[in-house]
């Protein structure tokens, strides 16, 4: 009995280029997101609103949401972007942001690596942003980072995501996404995983939001969905990485993702051949082949 209807949060043009080394033109990050949209993504996550220090990669913040919220892209979908702090989100907002998402993490390390702040810090950050976004009536998803493991600390107790899950869901977080950010959980420590964030927080309020670092993305996807997860992030033609987590690979490729929830039977409203040259078109023009196994496997049809 799994989830019948399942959302796809499409992430590739934040969470897919972040990590990126050269500048992606402004033009490039807007076409992408306009032909996501096209192949069927509903949600999808257009920049950050982050320090250029930090990620300079997401510097045209601005410029980007401005242009898909004024007609580059379909009109009536939703595009978050991602606000640390309240100054990131007043620029959103002030971009034309109607969702934004702050990012939490249950490894005191990474947070301080990513947000150069304790988790504790962090989430009273995040408490004045849910604020402002309600009152600018905006909503806010939560992220927590190193639900399986964390790249300084190693494996992470569940209890500690369960916490910080809880505590953003209580703040006003429309929905919790569950970052497994280096790809180390597979379908027993995410079960666990599960279970203790499950005792706090309904199904119906999650996200799983995999790596593929190891390759267990997909059977991590298959583990949550047994367990009521009917929300995933994904990333087209699995770009990506996190800058404060080395060597960790893109999210599930959202090629990868449909292939298996269509095969579960399971609507998605994407066609997964527009979505296969969505992925050969932004790797060539990062200069790559596809890294999904589903894109390539089509392309050479
Ligand atoms: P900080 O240096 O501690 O910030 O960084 P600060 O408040 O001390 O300010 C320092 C300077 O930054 C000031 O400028 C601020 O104005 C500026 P200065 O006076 O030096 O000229 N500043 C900003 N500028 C633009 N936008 C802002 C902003 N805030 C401050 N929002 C901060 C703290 C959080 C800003 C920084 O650490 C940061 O930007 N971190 C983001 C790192 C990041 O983007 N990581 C990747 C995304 S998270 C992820 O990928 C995981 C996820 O996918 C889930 C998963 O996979 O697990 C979501
Ligand atoms: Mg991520």
């Amino acid at each position: 009995n799994l989830p019948q209807q399942v959302r796809l949060v499409e992430v590739g043009p934040r969470d897919g280029l972040q990590n990126e080394k050269q500048l992606v033109p402004a033009d490039t990050k807007v076409e992408l997101i306009r032909r996501l949209a096209a192949a069927g993504l509903k949600t999808i996550e257009a920049t950050s609103f982050v320090s250029p220090k930090w990620v300079p990669q997401m510097g045209d913040n601005t410029e980007v949401l401005i242009r898909v919220l004024g007609g580059e892209a379909p009109a009536g979908l939703d595009y978050p972007v991602l606000t640390p702090n309240l100054k990131g989100f007043e620029a959103a907002l002030a971009a034309g942001a109607k969702e934004v998402a702050v990012f939490g993490a249950a490894s005191e390390s990474f947070s301080q690596k990513n947000i150069n702040c304790s988790i504790a810090e962090s989430l009273e950050r995040f408490r004045p942003v849910t604020e402002a976004a309600r009152a600018a009536g905006a909503r806010v998803r939560g992220y927590v980072s190193c639900v399986a493991g964390c790249p300084y600390e190693g494996p992470v107790a569940p209890e500690k995501v369960a916490d910080v899950a809880e505590t953003l869901l209580a703040m006003g977080c429309y929905e919790i996404s569950l970052g497994d950010t280096i790809g180390t959980g597979n379908p027993v420590s995410i079960s666990r995983m599960l279970e203790a964030v499950l005792r706090r927080v309904p199904a119906e309020k999650l996200a799983g939001h995999y790596h593929d670092t190891y390759g267990m993305a997909a059977a991590n996807v298959y583990a949550s969905l047994q367990m009521g997860v009917a929300v995933f992030d994904a990333s087209v033609g699995g770009l990506g990485g996190c800058p404060y987590a080395a060597g960790a690979s893109g999210n599930v490729a959202t090629e990868d993702l449909v292939w298996l929830l269509h095969g579960l039977g399971l609507e998605t409203g994407i066609d997964l051949d527009a979505l296969v040259d969505v992925a050969a078109w932004i790797s060539a023009e990062l200069g790559r082949e596809p890294a999904s196994r589903v894109a390539r496997a089509v392309l050479a049809k």
